[in-house]
This record gives C-alpha cells, structure tokens and sequence, in this order.
C-alpha cells in the first residue's frame, strides 16, 4: 500500500520517511516527493521511491498521487502560493480516488483570524468540498522554531516576542511526524480533525526560565508590542512577509491562539509528546 509524502525534502517530512521506515514499513512502499530530491539519495539507497516533484506542475502530481493509496499533503512553504499547490495535490487524489489524504494544518484553523491560518483555512475547504476522504493534523508550534534560535537568545541574554502569558503548546516536529505516521498506517482517522500539541503548555517566560536554568546564563522573556516584535525579527534578517506575520501569531497566541488541551497528540502517538525540558537540553548539547 504505497504512501506519499510531499515535502519529504523538508524537515518534517524527512522525520515522517524516517519513523515510516522504522515503523517496518517496507521502503518501496513509500514514495517521498520534493524538488530537491537530491536531499534524499540516502533514502533512495534504502530503496525508498523517490521522486522529484513540483507542486506547481500539475502532471507530475498526477502521475506520482495515482501511485498511492495515502497521501501526507505537508503544507507547502510559500504563502503567495500553497493554496494552488494544495489545490493541485487535492484534485489529483480525487481523480486517482486516493484512500486517505493527510493534511497538516494549523491548530485551532476553526477559530484563528490571523494571517498565518488563512491557506490552511482555505485548504481545509478545498478538502472538504473534495469528497476525498481526508484527516486533519492540525499542528502547533515546533519546538524547533526556538530551539533554532537558541544560540541568539543565549547571546542577546533575552527572547524578544508578543505572546504575553499567552500559553503555547508546542511539541518537537518529530512528534507531529510521530501523528502523521500513525494516521497514515492506522485505520480509522478518516473526518477527524486532530488538535495536535505537547503536553505541557508553557509561556515564553517559562521558556526563557528553562534556557537560564539550563545553560546557567541569564535568559529573560522581553514582551514587545506586535509592530516592535515584527521590527527585531527583521532586524535578525527574517525576509518580507514572515516578521509580521510572526508577530501576529505570536500576539494572537497572548490569547491562546497556539494552546490546545485536547491530548489528541499523544492519544495518537501513544506516548507522551516531547517536554520542554528535554527539547532545551537537546538543543543546548547540539550547539
Ligand atoms: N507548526 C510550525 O511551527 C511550523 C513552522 C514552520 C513551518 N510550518 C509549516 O509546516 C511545513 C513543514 O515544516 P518543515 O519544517 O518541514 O518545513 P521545511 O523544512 O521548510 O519543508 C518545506 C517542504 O515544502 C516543500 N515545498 C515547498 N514548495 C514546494 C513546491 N513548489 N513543490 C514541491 N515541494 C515544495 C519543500 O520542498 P523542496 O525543499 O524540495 O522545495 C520542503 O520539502 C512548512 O512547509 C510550513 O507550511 C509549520
């Protein structure tokens, strides 16, 4: 039963091929698309079926979605045209009459009024009007998108952001990659649409505490306005549109934009999603 995975050439996607593999799923059973498939000639070598698609071409996702039974759609990365390339995967698993179509989505799409929701809104819609039958990993912040910039808030001595004590649930992108395989080779998922998050929300005060307490250096949270958290993400060298849609997010999560308590992540996984803590110590020991 060949399963597809667009974006396999990213982060998530790599981490989703990988604990497919691990979950004894044979390596030809798994097809991993990208453009820049030259990232996976490891996974080709272990006979995983690699193919270099673009989502803008829509012959292409024809022909590598009429090979699979399930497909992952990993939401694509650029805002001015995901919803096209969505629309284009969509369309070629309801002409190939896909079994289940896996989308990763934004948590709590149903509410957010915030830029960032706005393609996955939009896509939601297109999934909904496909009658492709299709599933819903809505997920939350990666813990990754602080662990990453770890080494400037251990220089800077601060984590600048808008989130107030808004409290974030956020969980390590091999968690969410832990809920998409389990969707993918479990049965039943059909029409839900999973809040995925970690298990134990914190505020980025709470987050800044952990790196000082951590790294033994003084880290503190420094809560900015919207427009002037935009300004030092800029000022860092985040190109147009992101810092302000950053910003956003990070304001509308002062309001419990990025927060679930729904446990649909780990119910799925079967473990508890990864803490804080160990995320902190990882990325403290990778620098
Ligand atoms: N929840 C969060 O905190 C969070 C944070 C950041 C992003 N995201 C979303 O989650 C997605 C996955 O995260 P990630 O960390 O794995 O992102 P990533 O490493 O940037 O991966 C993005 C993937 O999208 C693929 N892609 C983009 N445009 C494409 C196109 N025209 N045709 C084919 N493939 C295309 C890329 O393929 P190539 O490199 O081969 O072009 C890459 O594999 C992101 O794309 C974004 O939508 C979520």
């Amino acid at each position: 039963m060949p399963l597809l995975i667009t974006g396999a050439t990213g982060h998530l996607g790599r981490l989703v091929v990988e604990q497919l593999l691990a979950a004894g799923v044979p390596a030809g059973d798994i097809i991993a698309t990208g453009r820049a498939t030259d990232k996976l000639k490891d996974l080709a070598d272990r006979g995983v079926q690699v193919r270099a698609v673009d989502l803008d071409d829509p012959a292409a996702v024809r022909a590598a979605v009429g090979d699979a039974d399930r497909v992952l759609l990993i939401s694509a990365s650029d805002p001015g045209a995901r919803v096209g390339q969505h629309r284009t995967v969509i369309d070629a698993a309801r002409a190939a009459g896909t079994g289940l179509l896996a989308y990763t989505s934004i948590v709590n799409a149903d509410t957010l009024t915030i830029r960032l929701a706005e393609d996955h809104q939009a896509t939601e819609r297109l999934l909904r009007d496909s009658g492709v039958p299709y599933v819903l990993l809505r997920n939350s912040w990666y813990h990754e998108n602080y662990t990453d910039r770890l080494p400037a808030f251990l220089a800077q001595g601060k984590i600048p952001g808008s989130a107030g004590d808004g409290r974030i649930s956020a969980a390590a992108r091999a968690d969410y990659a832990a809920a998409a395989v389990a969707v993918l080779t479990t049965d039943g998922h059909a029409g839900q649409a999973y809040e995925l998050g970690g298990d134990d929300p914190f505020t980025l005060a709470e987050l800044a505490a952990e790196i000082a307490a951590q790294s033994g250096r003084e880290v503190r949270y420094v809560d900015l306005p919207e427009a002037g958290y935009a300004q030092a993400l800029r000022d860092h060298g985040m190109p147009d549109p992101y810092p302000a849609m950053v910003a956003e997010t990070d304001a509308a999560a002062a309001h419990g934009a990025l927060h679930t308590g729904s446990g649909h992540l780990s119910a799925l996984t079967g473990r508890p999603a990864t803490t804080l803590s160990a995320a902190v110590a990882a990325a403290l020991r990778a620098r």
